[in-house]
């Protein structure tokens, strides 16, 4: 039996209805619910939920994601996805590394913040994340410095961890970084040489940090590289005095390294 011409065009019309439908689902997905976006919905925030995993129905082509104050201990594979993210908020959780494929996904990202997590050490890898220019890993629990840290970066705060020392060729391939936060760590010394290749540098922050003021030889890279650069060197109190009669080997540090 043949079904009537306008029966099988009707067909055909509600097939096409749903097929928009379900694609304009994919494109356009809603807003999960337990979290605020913008009109577009590529700018999403998740922050302050307490959140172990990530909210579903997240668009793909997502540009921000706000996922701090949340109760993140591992994003391992959970964000492959979002390759046009740009801003990566994932400050205040309890990540103890770094989500091990976020350096092979996140081409695209501008700004990385893993504050106050736990991290206590990490490998980045070579040529990816090449357009990241802000990195924020203060108040971690880090030891060493990361390795193989991406070369575009201009910021890095590395501020409020437990870094003991820099390998002396760890920094020799950032050309762009211009702000660099060393404050509140464990340095006695930084080995010779280490700051000659950052030649952007126009801020770094040395303060709270045991130098090592009494071992001329610990420090005297750092007095002479202090006296040579035009970086505003912050907080640091090598030759405030601070170590009483010990300072003799840093009194000669500029009245600017404050
Ligand atoms: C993420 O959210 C927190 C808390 O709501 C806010 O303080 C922070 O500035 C946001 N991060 C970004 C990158 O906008
Ligand atoms: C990354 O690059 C550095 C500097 O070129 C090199 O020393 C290191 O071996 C590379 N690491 C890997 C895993 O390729
Ligand atoms: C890094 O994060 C900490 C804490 O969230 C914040 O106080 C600091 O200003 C940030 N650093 C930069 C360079 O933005």
């Amino acid at each position: 039996m043949q079904r009537p011409l306008h029966y099988l065009f009707l067909n055909e019309a509600l097939l096409e209805i749903v097929l928009v439908l379900w694609l304009g689902s994919r494109v356009l997905a809603v807003c999960p619910s337990m979290c605020s976006c913008s009109h577009s919905h590529r700018e999403v925030d998740c922050s302050w939920r307490g959140l172990r995993l990530l909210p579903d129905g997240l668009q793909h082509n997502l540009r921000s994601l706000n996922l701090s104050h949340n109760r993140f201990q591992n994003l391992d594979g959970q964000l492959t996805a979002y390759t046009h993210l740009r801003i990566l908020d994932l400050s205040h959780n309890r990540l103890n590394q770094l989500p091990v494929d976020l350096p092979l996904y996140q081409w695209n990202l501008r700004m990385l913040d893993l504050s106050h997590n736990k991290l206590e050490r990490a490998t980045f890898i070579n040529n990816t994340l090449i357009k990241l220019c802000t990195l924020n890993l203060s108040h971690n629990h880090f030891w060493t410095l990361p390795t193989n840290l991406p070369i575009n970066l201009e910021t890095i705060d590395l501020s409020h961890n437990l870094l003991v020392k820099v390998l002396p060729d760890s920094l020799d391939r950032l050309p762009r970084l211009t702000h660099f936060y060393l404050h509140a760590n464990r340095f006695t010394t930084l080995p010779f040489g280490v700051l000659d290749k950052t030649t952007s540098l126009r801020v770094i922050t040395l303060g709270d940090n045991p130098w090592a003021c009494h071992l001329y030889a610990d420090t005297a890279y750092l007095v002479s590289w202090t006296q040579r650069t035009s970086a505003r060197v912050l907080g640091c109190t090598l030759g405030s005095g601070e170590f009483g009669g010990q300072v003799w080997a840093l009194s000669h540090v500029p009245r600017r390294v404050l």
